[in-house]
């Protein structure tokens, strides 16, 4: 049995698929007195309906909030993995079916990372675009960076999800509001790395990176003072980036020891 001193039983209101059998979000009610800072985590649950062997009644993992510290509901974005345990049960969930919402947040993929900095990079991969978007939700954000670059990287171009609300994202009705000069602060790269997309870059991050592609587009020089970058996604791709970043001289941001790179995998 789930504790309900644990966790809160919550409802899902939205379900968006991005790519069938690939790719989804959805919203859900939030719960009651539910906090969290932009860029950390839930943990979900759900009923082991599929009574998968070996599992937990309800099974649980971690997932970034989409949606932004301030809004009524809570949103997520999700892959499928063929046979994943958990995302068997979530990608079957409509309207209406409950979920399981750990009453606590968690994580440390947050702005209060860093000290100082002038110009943040948000490098995704696949799903890692998620804590991001919450990230560019949160007024706090803005307040402390004069400018924000986007880089998403996925494989193919219906992989880039949530381009309506990214290309929108300067029109944004309490953005727009509360963020003086918010078009020209925010920059989104989208990057499709397995076939020809138009307006997009065409290579690893880690090789736009390295060779000033991403510095050249964005008008953007990277050094020490004023670049900070968050990376969320494929472990590979953080430790590659990571790396990247280390020879061009860029360091962790751990607790005691100020540094520019703060990192999450998502497996
Ligand atoms: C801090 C944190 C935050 C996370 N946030 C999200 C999120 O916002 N959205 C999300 O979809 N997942 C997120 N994940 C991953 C998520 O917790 C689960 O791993 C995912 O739901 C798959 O669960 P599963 O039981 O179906 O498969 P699992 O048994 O958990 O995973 C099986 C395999 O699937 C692959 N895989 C797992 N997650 C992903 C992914 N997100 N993208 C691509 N391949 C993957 C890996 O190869 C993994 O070994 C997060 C993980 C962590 C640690
Ligand atoms: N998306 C799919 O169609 C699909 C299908 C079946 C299984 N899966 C599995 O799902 C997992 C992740 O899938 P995903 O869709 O999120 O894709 P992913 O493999 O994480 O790729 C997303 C983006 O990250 C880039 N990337 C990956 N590794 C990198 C690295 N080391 N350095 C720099 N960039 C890197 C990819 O570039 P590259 O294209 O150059 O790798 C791609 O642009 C994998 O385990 C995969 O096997 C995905």
């Amino acid at each position: 049995m789930t504790s309900p001193d644990k966790a809160s039983q919550e409802t899902i209101t939205g379900v968006r698929v991005w790519v069938p059998g690939k790719l989804f979000s959805f919203t859900c009610t939030r719960p009651t007195g539910f906090r969290f800072t932009a860029g950390q985590f839930a943990r979900l649950g759900v009923n082991n309906t599929l009574v998968i062997a070996g599992e937990p009644d309800v099974i649980w993992r971690a997932y970034s909030m989409v949606s932004g510290p301030y809004d009524e509901h809570l949103e997520f974005f999700s892959i499928v993995v063929p046979d994943g345990a958990f995302t068997s049960h979530l990608s079957r969930l409509k309207v209406g079916d409950p979920i399981w919402v750990d009453k606590t947040n968690f994580g440390f993929l947050t702005t209060a990372r860093f000290e100082s900095g002038k110009h943040l990079w948000l490098l995704g991969s696949g799903t890692g675009l998620a804590p991001f978007l919450s990230i560019l939700l949160d007024p706090d954000t803005w307040n402390k960076f004069e400018t924000i670059v986007l880089v998403h990287s996925a494989r193919t171009v219906e992989e880039l999800v949530y381009q309506d609300q990214i290309q929108q994202f300067t029109g944004h009705p309490l953005m727009s509001e509360l963020v003086p000069n918010l078009a020209e602060r925010f920059r989104y790269i989208p990057v499709v790395t397995r076939e020809k997309a138009p307006n997009c870059l065409n290579e690893r991050i880690t090789t736009l990176l390295a060779n000033g592609e991403l510095s050249e587009v964005t008008g953007l020089t990277l050094d020490k003072a004023d670049s900070r970058f968050m990376i969320c996604g494929n472990p590979e791709m953080v430790t590659d980036l990571r790396n990247t970043l280390k020879i061009m001289g860029f360091s962790p941001a751990r607790r005691n020891t100020p540094g520019e790179v703060a990192v999450e995998n998502y497996w």
